[in-house]
């Protein structure tokens, strides 16, 4: 089975092709961060207008780059939810209105679970149960994932999520959007901080998370300083620390808690190379699985595959009702 994955639920228009026998076929990823880069974060409107605008060419692309024609295409999974009202509607109305013209099947996808799969693309080893951290621009959530659609959510942020404390902070440094590879660049050229910043939340009982306070006290910080190269290091060397700190304790506590040795990480800023890197010297016993970086961030890829795991189920349709979740099962 040969399956089309649309993923536009922010700023990246992706598309893949999965084949059920032989894996990945390809995929293809437009990011609009030129366009939303000076206004430091999404805008809504500019987003669903440029999925408007890539979603053909890329589809070409995509078909003409794999030898691979329309036809050959059994199913088309799409993301419903959650995300971005507009882009959700032109992704989903460009893969309903094409499904309908082939005569296939489309299928419903959750964002969420689609990054919370990623790994399994490329890691044959993953078996469930896992404890899963997912950590996005929009998410960050701990769930015990039992079993294909048994989960149950072990806590989750109660403010940030630590993607958005990751662009916010950059910002107030200067730097690029997104903020995440930005401020990771900056750490990178020191290896120590004469700052300390708080560690919030990481040693309560429970699997919640909050990032807001964290953003506001090194946000302060900043308003106090003149900046130059050596400050931002320093700032951005211990901020990534407290987040990556935050997010491997609580993730190693739940997966010790409820004694499961197999832990996903996935969602953009399981990109961070540092929290990679933690993560294989502090795991212990455990199993740390990761996407592959192409499959961190938003991309077709993830929409694809977990369309093609979910897709013996009877949520397949033919009709052209559109109805996108902005919400998720997961909040
Ligand atoms: N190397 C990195 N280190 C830290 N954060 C990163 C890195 N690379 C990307 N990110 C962060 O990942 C986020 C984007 O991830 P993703 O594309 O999964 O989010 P989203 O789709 O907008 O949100 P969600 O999946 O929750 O709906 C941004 O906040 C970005 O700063
Ligand atoms: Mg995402």
């Amino acid at each position: 089975m040969i399956v089309l994955g649309i993923e536009s639920s922010c700023d990246e228009t992706g598309l893949a092709l999965f084949d059920s026998e032989k894996g990945m076929i390809g995929h293809i990823v437009n990011s609009q961060h030129d366009i939303h880069g000076k206004y430091g974060g999404v805008v809504p409107e500019l987003a669903s207008r440029d999925h408007v605008l890539k979603l053909v060419p890329l589809l070409d692309q995509l078909l003409s780059q794999n030898k691979i024609s329309l036809h050959n295409i059994n199913l088309i999974a799409f993301t419903n939810g959650p995300g971005l009202l507009g882009p959700l509607l032109t992704g989903a109305s460009f893969a309903k209105s094409l499904a309908w013209s082939l005569k296939i099947k489309s299928i419903e996808v959750d964002h969420l679970e689609a990054h919370i799969f990623s790994p399994m693309i490329t890691e044959k080893n993953l078996n469930l149960p896992f404890i899963s951290l997912l950590v996005s621009g929009g998410h960050t959530i701990l769930t015990l994932v039992k079993a294909n659609s048994d989960y149950k959510v072990l806590g989750k942020t109660l403010d940030d999520s630590a993607g958005e404390v990751f662009d916010k902070v950059a910002r107030h440094l200067g730097l690029a959007y997104p903020g995440g590879p930005e401020i990771s660049k900056a750490a990178a050229n020191t290896n120590k901080s004469s700052y300390k910043f708080p560690r919030p939340m990481i040693k309560t009982n429970c699997y919640n998370f909050s990032f807001s306070g964290l953003k506001t006290n090194v946000t302060q910080l900043i308003n106090k300083l003149e900046l130059n190269d050596l400050i931002i290091s320093e700032i951005a060397y211990d901020f990534e620390n407290s987040i990556i700190d935050v997010l491997i304790t609580k993730t190693l506590k739940a997966a010790r808690e409820y004694n499961i040795e197999n832990i996903v990480i996935a969602g953009g800023v399981s990109a961070n190379q540092k929290l990679r890197m933690r993560c294989n010297l502090e795991k212990g016993e455990k199993k740390i699985f990761f996407p592959d970086m192409a499959y961190s961030t938003d991309n077709g890829a993830m929409i694809a595959y977990i369309g093609w795991l979910k897709s013996s189920k009877k949520t397949k349709d033919i009709s052209l009702e559109i109805n996108p979740n902005p919400s998720s099962r997961f909040v």
